[in-house]
């Protein structure tokens, strides 16, 4: 198979949704049409404690810790899938963003009870911003949730996306009978034990459904959103500016089978990718790409790392020689690693949108560019995320400074976790997006150089850097605190919304910016 049909047939996407939203039961049916898991419907939720019985968590459970999971890939139909967790819950971190800077597309999951939800809004912001086409399944039907209309206007609203439901539902709960599908002219009927029947709208009246009094509410709104609702062009989904929804339930596997061969037909293809020297085309047949993320310590019995590297362009084969665009050097790729790709461990040849894990002797950094031969350019810079907690950090031992301020140098320099230090007594401060990210950092400082820290927690702060060449420092305080970012660049660190908008009013000389929004 060429390298062009290679790419045509790969698809990589991130699964973002507030925790408890239906993420992994939906990922498990997926796994399932992919034929990577033999049965569904087992996992249970962490609430039981009992794991599913699926191979997919025997996998994981072999080898301690959700490593499969991290990347999952398998062909199903003429597409080679590739999706991408990003973890949630307690786990998540600034990796859960930068993972979304190595896909294509986006689902996001609504629960229909819920709506649009604080993490789900965080995830949301990143993909916009980097104009990553969003496919919105909303989830659990089979419960009575909120009107459709109602979600549609709040996705629409709160996160400013346009959307257009490919199909639409015909009541909820007890009452849900099924979905009217818009797209492909037919009607999927609820059945239960995940069961459903599919016919053409024209026979509708056949079904004994054209009495039922929550079908004809259907048919207004349906009208309603024929004359009023946006248009579909592809174009526009794949610029991430409309997106396409869907109703469904995962847990009763409903409308997710439609879901999944819709999207996969619309979701984007492996896409050029910045450097430093312009777009860099994935047909191109000199093989490069970027460590997006590094995962430490992932066997305990080892210390290894993985590195975690998008293809971007050309044909990865194991063994070749590639250039480290950092420091010029040239690496042989022998331990390269796919994940859950069947019966095999080791990955001997991948193409671009493909992920594939390098073991990392401690060599490379988050970002990094590796390209075959003699390289000369360089993959954009991760973005940097806002931090939301803060800490405070030292030794426990003044005695061990030197190994801290080395520890602290090269964690922050891999991206583990974001340094600050306050302008006034010059102590450091630590940001990260997740609680877990500062255990991390706690265990790798203890493990990797042998240094006990102790941290004084600041709590949840708004960062915000200034933009302002020149500025007063004597309008600052402990709850608009001073800081330098670890390039110099001048923060504050807002105790909350409240402080951050008494500032504004009364400060309106110094210009304040979201670094999410700026990047
Ligand atoms: P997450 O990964 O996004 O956190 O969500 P997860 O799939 O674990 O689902 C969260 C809960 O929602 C689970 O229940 C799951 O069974 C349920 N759920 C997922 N999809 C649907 C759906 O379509 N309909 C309904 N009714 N429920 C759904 P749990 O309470 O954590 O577990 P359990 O106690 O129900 O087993």
């Amino acid at each position: 198979m060429s390298l062009q049909q290679e790419i045509n047939k790969r698809r990589t996407f991130a699964i973002i949704s507030h925790p408890d939203a239906g993420k992994t039961t939906l990922t498990e049916k997926l796994l399932y049409f992919g034929q990577i898991i033999r049965s569904t419907g087992t996992v249970k939720g962490k609430k039981t404690g009992k794991y599913a019985a699926s191979d997919w968590m025997e996998i994981e459970k072999k080898r301690g810790i959700s490593v499969t999971s991290s990347v999952m890939s398998f062909p199903y139909h003429e597409f080679h899938v590739n999706i991408l967790d990003t973890p949630g819950h307690e786990d998540f971190s600034e990796d859960t963003y930068r993972t979304l800077t190595a896909v294509d597309s986006v689902v996001m999951i609504i629960d229909s009870t819920k709506g649009v939800e604080p993490q789900t809004i965080k995830l949301f912001k990143v993909c916009r911003m980097r104009g990553i086409p969003i496919f919105t399944f909303i989830n659990k039907l089979d419960r009575e949730g909120r009107e459709p209309l109602e979600l549609l206007s709040e996705i629409e609203e709160v996160l400013g996306i346009e959307s257009y439901p490919m199909n639409w539902p015909v009541g909820s709960g007890k009452r849900f009978l099924g979905i009217y599908d818009r797209f492909n002219d037919q009607f999927v009927r609820f059945k239960g034990d995940e069961e459903e029947e599919v016919f053409p709208i024209s026979e509708i009246a056949n079904h004994g459904l054209a009495d039922e009094p929550v079908y004809q509410d259907t048919l207004g709104e349906i009208e309603l959103l024929e004359e009023a609702g946006n248009e579909f062009t592809t174009e526009r989904v794949q610029k991430g500016e409309l997106t396409p929804v869907f109703f469904g339930s995962a847990l009763a596997n409903f409308g997710v089978q439609t879901f999944f061969d819709t999207f996969l037909q619309f979701a984007a293809q492996p896409q050029p990718r910045k450097t430093d020297q312009g777009l860099v085309e994935p047909e191109k047949d000199q093989f490069s790409g970027y460590i997006f993320k590094i995962q430490a310590n992932m066997n305990p019995a080892h210390r290894d790392r993985i590195a975690f590297f998008r293809v971007c362009s050309g044909k990865f084969e194991r063994g070749m020689s590639v250039n480290l665009s950092r420091t010029n050097k040239t690496i042989k790729l022998n331990q390269t690693q796919a994940f859950m790709a069947k019966d095999r461990d080791t990955v001997d040849e991948a193409y671009p949108g493909d992920i594939i894990g390098i073991y990392d002797p401690n060599i490379y950094q988050i970002g990094d560019t590796l390209i075959e031969g003699k390289g000369q350019y360089h993959y954009e810079e991760l973005p940097q995320f806002p931090p939301e907690l803060f800490k405070r950090v030292q030794a426990k031992n003044v005695m061990k400074s030197k190994q801290f301020r080395k520890g602290i140098e090269q964690l922050v320099q891999e991206g583990a976790i974001q340094l600050f230090r306050q302008e006034l007594n010059d102590s450091m401060i630590l940001g990260a997006v997740g609680q877990l990210q500062f255990e991390v950092f706690e265990y790798r400082m203890k493990a990797e150089y042998n240094v006990d820290i102790e941290f004084t927690s600041l709590g949840e702060r708004i960062p915000r850097w200034i933009k302002s060449e020149k500025f007063e420092k004597r309008f600052f305080d402990s709850r608009s605190m001073l800081v330098r970012d670890r390039f110099g660049a001048y923060a504050v660190l807002f105790e909350n919304e409240f402080t951050l908008r008494y500032f504004l009013e009364n400060q309106k000389e110094i210009e304040l910016v979201d670094l999410l929004e700026e990047n």
